[in-house]
């Protein structure tokens, strides 16, 4: 024993020593000094340090550059093998592809598609294609059309597979179908892809609704097909329900549906947790939807979830600890994440505000409304733990009470332009921006005069 602390005085002596050699060596070595600094004009004498710092510079470049391009590329068409589940499994394709071509039922056409909300990348087109789109002579009443520019991969978000003769055999999904629209560039529902910006007009619920087999998804909530249907009819366009599947619960006590709308995917850097909720990091819940939701194949791990109380079907099946091998999601989370965070808000447009009214109304959303106690500019949210109990929102707690920290996030609010459609708050049960600024006047009791609260509703368009 006695040993033993002789030698470790020993040891901290030594390291000590060096320690105090370090600081007490030749000051001309520390770089930044005064008498280091070279006359103005001459050039920096070269050393080793700066150079490594050049090429450390470098590095992070050049890898900053390729992770936002993988990660692009991962959201707007990765499926993570998620098409076992929508093609093999549920078989859409099949009623994508319709009897005609393989499938079964009259399938979807371009028209049909376009109705439900799914987007075509006018860029993915070849360009006699858009010429004879142009000119009308494009059958988009007929789903070999829809297959045709599934071969393009041009359906924004839905990949198709094909077989060796071009049979469609199997479909998944991306991110990119319920994160990504299109600027209508070519036609309504036709253009560049705008990714990040929520598309309101996708009637998810129906289109998963067309499955033929739907049967998985029944015995998944312990219910019949009919059921499932009627409730992926329940949802409407721009809505999805991400929890239904871990907590089985449809309906809000007072039987309007339990889904969400899509949300933004932009202008999340700097903001700590992420969904309506707060759920985690983008990445966690990159991990959960991949792997819990689109059904892609990989590693998936959060305890929480492991809440017979609160996420019955998570637990039935282990969903809160997936694993598979070969793992195809983890490998691109990195990636996916760092483009995620490079997406900005998109600017409104030009006359899309008043900017008086707009100028007037930073002033109050500063000021006498207290807005940016918790939408903190140039965020908006806090730093720090965004989170808010319901009644300190003055809303009920059912979304809140489904997540795991049973609150609601700050949202970020740049870009509000961008998803008018479909409300806001997490179900949209505010129609309007006015609709929004007068539940804070009262829950808040500003005593907002009309022209105060006309200015802030001209600010939030303008953010
Ligand atoms: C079927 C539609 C759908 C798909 C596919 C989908 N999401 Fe989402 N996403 C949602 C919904 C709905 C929410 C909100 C969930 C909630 O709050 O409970 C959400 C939330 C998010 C958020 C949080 C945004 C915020 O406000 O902080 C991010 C980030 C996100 N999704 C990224 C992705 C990525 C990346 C993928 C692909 C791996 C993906 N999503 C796939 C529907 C979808
Ligand atoms: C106590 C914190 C807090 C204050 C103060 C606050 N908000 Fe919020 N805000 C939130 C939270 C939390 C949400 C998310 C609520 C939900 O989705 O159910 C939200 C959502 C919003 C939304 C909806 C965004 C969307 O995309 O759905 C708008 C708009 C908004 N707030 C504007 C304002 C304005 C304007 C003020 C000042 C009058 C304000 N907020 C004050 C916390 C706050």
């Amino acid at each position: 024993m006695k040993n033993k602390k002789i030698k470790y005085v020993l040891v901290l002596f030594i390291v000590l020593g060096v320690l105090v050699a370090g600081c007490a060596g030749p000051k001309q070595t520390a770089p930044g000094t005064p008498t280091q600094q070279a006359p103005v004009g001459a050039q920096p004498t070269e050393t080793t340090a700066p150079l490594m710092s050049t090429e450390n510079d470098k590095m992070t470049d050049q890898n900053s550059q390729k992770m936002i391009q993988e990660g692009r590329e991962i959201f707007r068409h990765d499926t993570f093998g998620d098409e076992a589940y929508w093609g093999d499994t549920l078989k859409l394709h099949q009623a994508i592809a319709g009897a005609a071509n393989g499938g079964v039922g009259g399938g979807v056409d371009p028209k049909t598609a376009l109705a439900v909300g799914l987007k075509v990348d006018v860029d993915a087109l070849p360009k006699d294609l858009v010429e004879n789109l142009k000119a009308g002579k494009v059958n988009l009443s007929d789903p070999a059309t829809t297959i045709a520019l599934l071969q393009l991969n041009a359906v924004v978000g839905v990949k198709g597979f094909f077989d060796e003769k071009k049979n469609l055999k199997s479909i998944g999904i991306t991110c990119a179908i319920c994160h990504s629209t299109v600027d209508d560039s070519f036609t309504s529902g036709i253009g560049h892809r705008l990714d990040g910006w929520p598309n309101r007009d996708l009637n998810v619920g129906v289109i998963v609704s067309l499955a033929p087999n739907l049967q998985p998804v029944a015995d998944r909530l312990h219910t019949n097909v009919t059921t499932v249907k009627a409730v992926l009819n329940s949802w409407g366009p721009g809505r999805y329900d991400a929890e239904l599947n871990m907590d089985g619960k449809a309906f809000r006590p007072d039987g309007k549906s339990a889904a969400t709308l899509l949300p933004a995917a932009f202008g999340l850097a700097g903001v700590n947790l992420h969904t309506y909720g707060g759920w985690g990091s983008v990445t966690h819940w990159n991990a959960y939807v991949a792997n819990t939701q689109m059904r892609g194949k990989g590693t998936f791990y959060d305890p929480r979830l492991n809440n017979k109380a609160k996420f019955p079907l998570s637990v039935e099946t282990g969903d809160w600890n997936i694993r598979n091998d070969p793992d195809m999601v983890t490998s691109k989370l990195p990636a996916l994440r760092f483009y995620q965070l490079s997406i900005q808000a998109p600017v409104p447009p030009k006359g899309s505000f008043n900017e008086t009214a707009a100028a007037r109304g930073q002033v109050v959303f500063n000021g006498k409304a207290n807005c940016d106690r918790c939408h903190v500019p140039p965020v908006f949210a806090e730093p720090g733990w965004p989170m808010h109990n319901a009644s300190e929102m003055g809303i009920d707690d059912f979304q809140a009470k489904r997540s795991p920290d049973e609150m609601y996030r700050t949202t970020p609010l740049k870009g509000l332009f961008s998803h008018m459609k479909g409300g806001f708050y997490h179900d949209g049960r505010f129609g309007t921006l006015m609709d929004v600024v007068n539940h804070y006047n009262t829950l808040f009791g500003l005593e907002l005069a009309n022209q105060d609260k006309n200015d802030l509703v001209e600010y939030l368009k303008s953010i």
